[in-house]
């Protein structure tokens, strides 16, 4: 044993020697700018709201990602883009498109909705009560069931304050004109093919 033990401590001293080095050498690139921790925002207002939408991961669906990634603030909450590709079909699993926009799953092919205040595409024309009825029961104004990967359920008991915030907020955004449709019963068509 004590043979053993001394033949793999050098082995392994040596490996760290060539890796470490290697590593040091090439440091992961630090994609994030230093943080600036905000103010806690008084309750129920548009400044909460942006914090809230933050928080509750909005944009991971509801904005198109750049190349790498990253949210494109540019863009904000304007939904899956009109004509962009929608999300391949991966038997057995669950897919998404690269800006994170359409999903397909066992609920069929899904779209993040266009939450800028644009009137015809977006919650341009919705009231404060249509928005909290939409979170609050997961059907929107028209009588559409929210399907996944909307989280409703995460979000259906907020408090009423809360829910006011993010809408104050988001009807403050700059409207972007997107026209996101909808895809029923699993099949794609009218949105960008398949
Ligand atoms: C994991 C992805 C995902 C996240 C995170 C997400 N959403 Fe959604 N959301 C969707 C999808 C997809 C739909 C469309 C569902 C459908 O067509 O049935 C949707 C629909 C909606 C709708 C309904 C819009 C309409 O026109 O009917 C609202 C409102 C909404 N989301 C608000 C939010 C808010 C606010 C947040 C953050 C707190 C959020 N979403 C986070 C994916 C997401």
């Amino acid at each position: 044993m004590p043979t053993r033990a001394r033949c793999f401590v050098p082995a392994s001293v040596l490996t760290l020697a060539i890796v470490l080095p290697a590593t040091a050498q090439h440091p992961p690139a630090h994609p994030f700018p230093a943080a600036k921790p905000e103010r806690l925002a008084a309750a129920g207002t548009a400044a909460r709201g942006a914090q809230l939408v933050m928080l509750g991961g909005c944009h991971d669906c509801h904005t198109p990602k750049n190349q790498d990634g990253s949210i494109d603030f540019s863009k904000s909450f304007m939904g899956h883009p009109e004509n962009a590709p929608l999300a391949p079909q991966v038997v057995g699993g669950v897919s998404t498109n690269m800006l994170l926009t359409a999903w397909r799953g066992p609920w069929g092919v899904t779209l993040a909705r266009n939450l800028t205040p644009d009137k015809e595409t977006g919650i341009g024309s919705w009231t404060l009560a249509d928005f909290k009825k939409t979170i609050r029961t997961g059907v929107n104004p028209k009588g559409e069931a929210i399907r996944p990967p909307m989280p409703i359920a995460n979000l259906q008991n907020l408090p009423e304050s809360d829910i006011e915030a993010i809408f104050r907020h988001l009807v403050t955004l700059k409207p972007i004109r997107n026209n996101v449709g909808r895809v029923e019963g699993g099949k794609a068509g009218g949105n960008g093919g398949t």
